[in-house]
């Protein structure tokens, strides 16, 4: 395995309203080398803060994350340095990682520059090998940041992140608000580079059927849990858990309004709760993430 992370829990708390919220409770994943994990999940339900622990972009609350047997949870700045060049991010705001006034190729040969890992005359040539791997025309180098397109931002992105050859990349969302033919461009991509360099990859998106294209394994996360966790083929035939069957199909929905709080999070839209008579269970247990069958776990009473 090269990434484990074990039992994350992070709580925020909004500065304005002091409102505190969990954005990942008792989270536990593994990615093996050259593997990639989906990760699943609507608007809010904790994604890019399980990503944001993975990398130590920030820290949990609680809980150890296992980067090639290393706990980064537990390294000072100046230990992390040197692992930070193994492992990248693939922002969901890919704008925010970049100076909007720099050149393509200076942010590239910036970038380059950081991790010391070549020569300052290599930088160029460097720079170049990057943006055709990632379809960027030569042209393009000498645009700025700003004026380029959506899909054109998320190569550049992809091309700063590979700029060090990481071993682990946690790909935030990089299909989101692309038109459906970049979409399937950029996936092609990430898939061509995974399997070329045997990269570990965790790929995070909103659409389960974007990450079945990707993933080799799925966790599908909900209120900042995760709710079910297997192979994809295991996901594909036989989803247990009701939200991974609606994710699937989500013409199927239906939300009961005014339930209590406490139990299990998902209670207030599930189907199966509702056919099997509002049980007691529901309400009074939170389902922990066991194995229901070998390698497929889930977190439901009932499923
Ligand atoms: N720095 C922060 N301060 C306060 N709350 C935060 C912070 N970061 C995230 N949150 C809250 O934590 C929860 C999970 O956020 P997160 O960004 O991880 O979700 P997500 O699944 O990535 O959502 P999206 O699909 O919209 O990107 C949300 O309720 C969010 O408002
Ligand atoms: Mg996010």
């Amino acid at each position: 395995m090269l990434v484990e992370a074990e039992h994350l829990y992070k709580r925020f708390t909004e500065k304005r309203t002091k409102r505190a919220a969990d954005a990942c409770v008792d989270v536990s994943l593994v990615i093996e080398h050259g593997k990639t994990l989906g990760l699943v999940g609507e608007s809010g339900c904790g994604k890019t803060t399980v990503g944001r622990i993975l990398l130590r972009l920030i820290d949990p609350d609680s809980g150890s994350v296992l980067l090639d047997s290393c706990d980064v949870t537990r390294l000072k700045e100046n230990q992390l340095r040197p692992m930070r060049k193994r492992f990248q991010m693939i922002f969901q705001e890919s704008s925010s990682a970049f100076n909007p006034r720099m050149k393509v190729s200076d942010a590239l040969k910036e970038s380059l520059r950081l991790y010391r890992r070549y020569k300052p005359r290599e930088l160029k040539s460097r720079a170049d090998f990057l943006l055709s791997r990632v379809n960027l025309s030569r042209g393009s180098a000498e645009n700025f940041i700003g004026n380029l397109s959506g899909g054109e931002l998320k190569r550049l992105d992809i091309a700063r992140a590979l700029s060090i050859e990481p071993e682990f990349i946690v790909a935030d969302e990089p299909l989101a608000l692309l038109d459906m033919s970049i979409q399937s461009q950029i996936a092609n991509l990430l898939l061509d580079i995974q399997r070329e360099k045997e990269i570990s990859l965790l790929f995070i998106s909103h659409d389960l059927r974007m990450v079945e294209m990707l993933s080799h394994s799925v966790a599908v996360m909900y209120m900042g849990r995760i709710l079910e966790y297997a192979r994809i083929s295991v996901i594909r035939e036989r989803p247990l858990h009701p939200y991974t069957r609606y994710l699937w199909n989500p013409e199927t929905a239906s939300v009961l309004a005014g339930l209590p709080e406490g139990g299990c999070v998902y209670r207030s839209r599930c189907g199966l709760y509702e056919e099997s008579g509002s049980p007691t269970r529901c309400i009074r247990e939170t389902p922990v993430l066991i194995e229901k069958e070998k390698g497929h776990l889930v977190a439901c009473h009932f499923a």
